[in-house]
């Protein structure tokens, strides 16, 4: 589709069609149910709005975008930034067209436009649970420290003994990530999401369904592998036993760590001893909110946990990731790596989510619109825009590097 305005007004008219909805709690548990547009109602009329009241990106949309097909190729090695190369805001148009309407890319991605679509992109149910994560980020408050030698910062860091050019990770996204819009295949998903983070210095994320077809388990554990396990690796909280057929497969990729995202699916104390005892890589707990519950996955002896409510995919009306991840931080800082995600969009998000007690954060919406906006190509330019924003906000707010980043920096 080019970017013509009229091409634009075509698509705005695409909302206004009735269409049929999967909104059904199963639907949006199995990751695999992209969005439905939504009828002729006052919310579409208020989405809509949304997107011509952000002005920024409509005009981006109307300036030919630079990105020829060729160049935003979704798998393939990054090529170098520079002139004439592709933009970040390329990116976003070609995002757009790609992933609307189920995202509408909006300049802000805070879970308004897309609530209550369902499935696709949205938080579930009313959206709460995504727009309280993304709330909660807004209300914390850095200080800045301007008195002090500070002109350059280490934004590198470890995690589980592999060095990162930044303290972010692609948070996992699953098959499902692969139906938005116009789609793109498993394949070109992963080698994105991969290649564009470990372009970057960083670690990518490949997952399976809840379903784990053979043939895309297999294909999937090949991109960690051809990655040299620079990319974590989540399985669905399915059956252990499946789990456990997996773990030589899963093991041998050399992937960075385990992640069981048991927002998806509770498991036992037990459950979780059993995982953390057959594999030999770090196991990963994604889907902590309380403290009580990271207690108990220590006791399981887990190697790290994740703060997240999946991005409010799961729960509606839960409370914002930047309100609980403190409680977590007070007790088990320094005993296990804290990962933690919800609406991380520039570096100062990071910051502020390391100030609260994270060691790591997760990426996953803003990496998905780099991908499909650029592929391999398109998720690099992101991070390494993370990466530099971050650099600039310790130096603002006088921190070296990673390891010295704490509450200090926050207004409180
Ligand atoms: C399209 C999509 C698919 C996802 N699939 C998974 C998944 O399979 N497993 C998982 O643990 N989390 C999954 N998530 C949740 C993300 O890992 C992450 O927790 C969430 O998106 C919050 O990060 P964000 O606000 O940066 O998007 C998915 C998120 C999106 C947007």
């Amino acid at each position: 589709m080019k970017n013509s305005p009229e091409s634009i007004e075509n698509r705005e008219n695409t909302l206004a069609q009735p269409q049929s909805r999967a909104t059904s709690a199963d639907d949006s548990l199995r990751e695999d149910s992209p969005s439905e547009g939504g009828g002729f109602n006052r919310r579409n009329l208020l989405k809509a709005s949304t997107l011509f009241g952000g002005g920024g990106l409509i005009a981006q949309a109307m300036v030919p975008a630079r990105a020829s097909a060729q160049q935003t190729a979704p798998s393939g090695a990054p090529r170098a930034e520079g002139p004439g190369r592709l933009q970040y805001k390329d990116v976003l148009v070609k995002a757009r067209e790609r992933l609307y309407p189920t995202c509408r890319v909006c300049p802000v991605c805070d879970g308004v436009a897309c609530s209550g679509d369902g499935g696709g992109i949205a938080g579930s149910g009313t959206g709460m649970s995504f727009q309280n994560n993304f709330t909660a980020l807004q209300h914390v408050k850095l200080m800045m420290r301007n008195v002090h030698d500070v002109t350059k910062a280490d934004t590198s860091t470890t995690i589980f003994g592999r060095k990162i050019s930044l303290p972010a990770v692609c948070a996992p996204m699953g098959p499902a990530a692969t139906k938005f819009g116009k789609g793109m295949t498993q394949q070109e998903w992963f080698d994105s999401i991969v290649g564009g983070c470990v372009a970057a210095g960083t670690l990518g994320a490949v997952g399976d369904m809840l379903t784990y077809p053979i043939e895309d388990v297999k294909r999937n554990l090949k991109v960690v592998e051809r990655f040299q396990g620079k990319a974590l690796y989540n399985s669905k909280p399915i059956p252990n036993e499946i789990i456990l057929k997996w773990q030589p497969e899963i093991d041998a990729t050399g992937a960075a760590w385990l992640s069981v995202d048991i927002d998806s699916g509770p498991k036992s104390v037990a459950q979780l001893k059993e995982l953390v005892k057959a594999f030999k890589m770090p196991v990963v707990v994604k889907g902590i909110m309380r403290v009580d519950d990271a207690m108990r996955c220590v006791d399981a002896g887990v190697a790290g946990i994740a703060v997240s409510n999946h991005g409010g995919r799961r729960q509606d009306h839960t409370a914002g990731i930047a309100e609980v991840l403190p409680a977590v931080a007070a007790k088990l800082k320094g005993k296990v790596p804290i990962l933690t995600d919800g609406c991380v969009a520039t570096g100062s998000d990071i910051l502020k989510y390391l100030a609260l007690g994270a060691d790591v954060v997760m990426v996953g919406r803003h990496i998905l619109r780099g991908a499909y906006g650029g592929g391999a190509e398109g998720v690099a330019l992101f991070v390494n825009k993370l990466r530099a924003e971050l650099q600039g906000a310790m130096v603002l707010t006088g921190v070296p590097s990673v390891s010295k980043i704490d509450s200090s920096i926050l207004y409180t």
